[in-house]
């Protein structure tokens, strides 16, 4: 039997997006991003954010549809994101979702828009069960063992910041651009990273649980004692601050990479497996760190490329295709979940 073509929404958040996938294949992956609308008022506005998807997203399907070059009579079934997420943006895609699949008498399937970042790996590198996976990205900083499209493990993850935020906000403390994460990184290339002491959040206590505010905290204190000392901040001092709050977060994340490697292997999987995924896996000292605690261990390492890790609807498409490939449907009474924990 030929692969489902699968139609995946996602409108969760601030990118309003639609793709067309058959098994593995991305035939289409339109991204609509919302940035500029939000860019005045220093974060996501939930109600702008619903209106832009009401708006766009019947676009966002066109595009999908001409550019997988396919009519939408072609479509075997329709995955959207019914959470968690802004409830408003949700809402906009469930509706559309319900009256595209039963205008087309086409399977519905709602996904959980965690488990669409969680089975990228699956998508791309067509990783097997169970591997580790660590989630770090502006809003997201979690470990979980993929077991199945409906199966994780959550073994820890940030009790406060996530990770890239606390990159965004360093920046922004040390009038650097945004995104943060890509400054704080040039930044911090050549700098000296044992000059200011940061702490190590967290690695007193046990557990794979993260915490990145106190980061920040101390970034504010170093850099206003600086400030009053000499009158300003040198860009030595600046450099090197980056350097120092990089080398905390590089250090925590990979003690905490090394207890989760534990309790994964600790199942004995036939083929182990880590993938890092989200905005902040860009990061070349993070990334370098995390790769070579696997290769310690002989666990294969993964990165999907970072255009299927940020928000996309792909990795809807594709959760939604094993979804069904396991009988699991959706009705019409599918509602949008704000919370929906994994
Ligand atoms: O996954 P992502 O694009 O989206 C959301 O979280 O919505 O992640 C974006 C985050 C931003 O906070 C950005 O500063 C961070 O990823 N980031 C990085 C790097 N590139 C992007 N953080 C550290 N180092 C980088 N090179
Ligand atoms: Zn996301």
């Amino acid at each position: 039997m030929p692969e489902p073509i699968i139609l995946g929404l996602e409108s969760s958040c601030d990118d309003t997006a639609a793709a067309v996938l058959r098994g593995r294949e991305i035939l289409s992956s339109v991204v609509m991003g919302q940035t500029e609308l939000h860019a005045a008022f220093g974060g996501v506005v939930p109600e702008i954010a619903a209106r832009a998807h009401a708006e766009k997203l019947d676009l966002a399907v066109e595009q999908a549809l001409a550019e997988a070059d396919l009519p939408l009579s072609e479509i075997d079934a329709i995955a959207v994101t019914a959470g968690p997420g802004l409830i408003g943006g949700v809402l906009s895609g469930v509706m559309l979702a319900k009256g595209l699949a039963t205008g087309l008498g086409k399977p519905l399937v709602g996904v959980n828009h965690l488990a669409g970042h969680a089975l990228t790996p699956r998508l791309t590198d067509g990783l097997a069960y169970p591997y580790l996976m660590l989630l770090v990205s502006g809003g997201h900083c979690q470990f979980l063992i993929v077991r199945g499209p409906e199966d994780f493990t959550r073994l820890g993850g940030t009790i406060d910041d996530a990770p890239g935020e606390a990159f965004d906000k360093t920046a922004r403390l040390l009038g650097l651009p945004q995104p943060g994460g890509p400054s704080v990184e040039t930044a911090a290339r050549d700098a000296d990273e044992t000059r200011f002491k940061f702490p190590r959040p967290l690695l007193d206590r046990e557990g794979c649980d993260l915490s990145f505010s106190g980061l920040k905290t101390a970034l504010l204190r170093m850099r206003d004692k600086l400030v009053e000392a000499q009158g300003g901040l040198h860009e030595a001092d600046r450099d090197d601050l980056c350097a120092g709050f990089q080398a905390a977060v590089r250090d925590v994340l990979a003690e905490k990479t090394r207890r989760a490697l534990a309790l994964y292997l600790a199942d004995a999987p036939a083929v182990p497996a880590f993938a890092i995924a989200g905005g902040v896996a860009a990061n070349r000292a993070i990334r370098g760190a995390l790769e070579s605690l696997c290769a310690e261990r002989g666990v294969a390492f993964t990165a999907p490329p970072l255009r299927l890790c940020t928000d996309n609807a792909a990795m809807i498409a594709y959760a939604g295709g094993e979804l069904l490939a396991e009988g699991e449907t959706s009705d019409m009474a599918l509602s949008a979940r704000p919370r929906w924990p994994l």
